[in-house]
């Protein structure tokens, strides 16, 4: 099993182990770093060593910590996003080159596949999307128009292969699905062995902008001519933070007492949606349901959205065990499409993905190929499509950075004494929650033997108040959702300093 980024364990990370073999070197220059060791870090630094670049990929824990091991592993061209609003928000040609960008994405997928005959359990498939009321049968024909103006060949189909009440169903065909971690730690071994480098456990601590870039690290020094955040958020504070909105999403492997798993992709049309779909690993066939989405650290209590999204299950499905529940992040873009290309703010030299909606497999693959064309020089239309710089700069937006670049440290040399904090801690063991003080705030978690943990909500981003997610045993900020475990170290971007401890004495001692 691989280590992810919250308490609940993926039916990707439970299926593989960790990815440990490791390149010697002893030149710290290479051409590019990579900072992300996700899918579209490893695609991208496979991308870019084949061309003939000497790359390098620093990832702070293990390679897919992140969301690479909680996706649910949706290849779609029938995006999140209908086409209908990519259409109004960036023209037909524009929504024409999308399709075309995630179609190629799924295409490049499949051949890296073929290529170097990787085991990763990959499945052509179709995706059904279904309307349930009258409202819901007109956007499906609003959709369906906008896929056929975009060259999406969606038809209407006669049935659905899941026993859910519907109305109009819209199949697309060309969709495809497969285990994520193993196609990843693929990838990551033919870089390697194409002589690139990968540092795990490895957290990029600072980066200094020049015509070469300095990387520091907590392994040392680097210098790059160019550096790529594959972070899925970049860290620091951007633009970017303001045109992405971070969100959770609940996934539950289950297995069926009737063995009727559905080969395709099913998609309702509420909001949040329902996504459907069955995984073969081996020997064993798992039915992949996910839904309840919500903005990041918004939701009280997270472990209801386990509850609803398994009595849903329950109420469509044979379910005979449910093996795995896990909740990932995505970042929602403000205007529908992802961020992909020159960080805003920065040189030319620092590149960024970022804002891949709920489609980041599909995505990744397209970041891979325009990051790729930027550092190459090549000619590409992705480059101006997705663009970071299409978001213009708002007025008094510098001040603002330089206002929030500085982390106030609230509790230097302060602490509490235990007993007095345990009149406070009234809650079950694995409970957390920000409470008042004696003038204070502090986040109090209380572990599984009822040691008490506290540290400083305040997000060390741009300064927020953290809320507590039962369900992933998380500090999760609600502003742009960076999230820290119980000791307060960062598991997701875009902070990259961990959460203030405060000390807690005993008084007796
Ligand atoms: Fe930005 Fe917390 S993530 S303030």
């Amino acid at each position: 099993m691989i280590a992810r980024d919250g308490a609940c364990v993926s039916l990707w990370q439970n299926t593989v182990t960790e990815f440990n073999k490791s390149n010697f070197f002893s030149d710290n220059s290479f051409d590019v770093a990579i900072v992300g060791g996700g899918i579209t870090g490893i695609t991208t630094a496979l991308q870019l060593q084949k061309a003939g670049k000497k790359c390098i990929v620093f990832e702070a824990y293990n390679l897919c910590f992140g969301t690479t091991s909680g996706t649910t592993a949706h290849l779609n061209t029938l995006l999140d996003t209908p086409y209908t609003t990519i259409i109004k928000n960036f023209g037909k040609e524009n929504a024409q080159l999308v399709a075309q960008s995630s179609k190629e994405a799924i295409e490049l997928i499949k051949s890296i596949i073929k290529e170097y005959n990787i085991d990763c359990e990959f499945e052509d498939a179709s995706a059904f999307l279904f309307a349930q009321d009258d409202k819901q049968n007109k956007e499906l024909q609003d959709i369906h128009d906008a896929c056929r103006e975009v060259n999406v060949k969606a038809v209407y189909a006669n049935e659905l292969a899941v026993s859910i009440a519907h109305k109009k169903v819209m199949r697309v065909d060309g969709q495809g699905k497969f285990h994520p971690v193993k196609y990843v730690h693929a990838l990551a071994k033919v870089f390697e062995d194409l002589g690139g480098v990968i540092l795990q456990q490895c957290r990029v601590e600072d980066v200094d902008e020049n015509d070469v870039i300095n990387i520091v690290t907590e392994k040392g020094n680097f210098q790059a001519e160019f550096l790529i955040y594959a972070t899925h958020i970049p860290p620091g504070v951007n633009l970017l933070h303001l045109r992405c909105a971070a969100y959770r999403s609940y996934a539950m492997a289950v297995t069926l007492k009737n063995k009727k798993y559905p080969g395709n992709l099913f998609y309702d049309m509420y909001d949040p949606y329902h996504y459907i779909r069955s995984q073969k690993i081996k020997n064993s066939t798992y039915l992949i349901v996910g839904a309840e989405d919500h903005k990041t650290g918004h939701v009280e209590n997270t472990d209801e959205c386990f509850l609803k999204l398994e009595a849903y299950v329950r109420k469509h499905f044979d379910v005979d065990e449910v093996v795995n529940k896990w909740s990932s992040q995505y970042f929602e873009p403000a205007d529908a499409l992802p961020y992909i290309g020159h960080l805003p703010g920065h040189k030319g030299n620092i590149l960024v993905a970022s804002g891949y909606g709920g489609n980041g497999m599909t995505y990744s693959h397209v970041a891979a190929v325009t990051l790729k064309s930027i550092i190459l020089n090549e000619e590409n239309p992705y480059i101006k499509l997705y663009d970071p710089n299409r978001i213009k700069p708002v007025a008094g937006f510098v001040s603002f950075l330089s206002h929030n670049a500085d982390v106030v440290r609230m509790f230097a040399g302060k602490w509490f004494a235990n007993e007095k904090l345990k009149e406070l801690a009234d809650m079950a063991p694995g409970e957390g929650r920000v409470v008042k003080y004696e003038g204070h705030t502090i986040a109090l978690h209380k572990d599984e033997s009822g040691g008490l943990h506290a540290l400083n909500p305040t997000c060390t981003h741009m300064k927020c108040s953290v809320a507590w997610n039962n369900a992933e045993q998380t500090w999760d900020c609600p502003c742009h959702g960076a999230r820290y475990n119980i000791e307060g170290y960062v598991v997701t971007g875009p902070a990259n300093i961990q959460l203030e401890k405060i000390e807690i004495k005993n008084l007796a001692e």
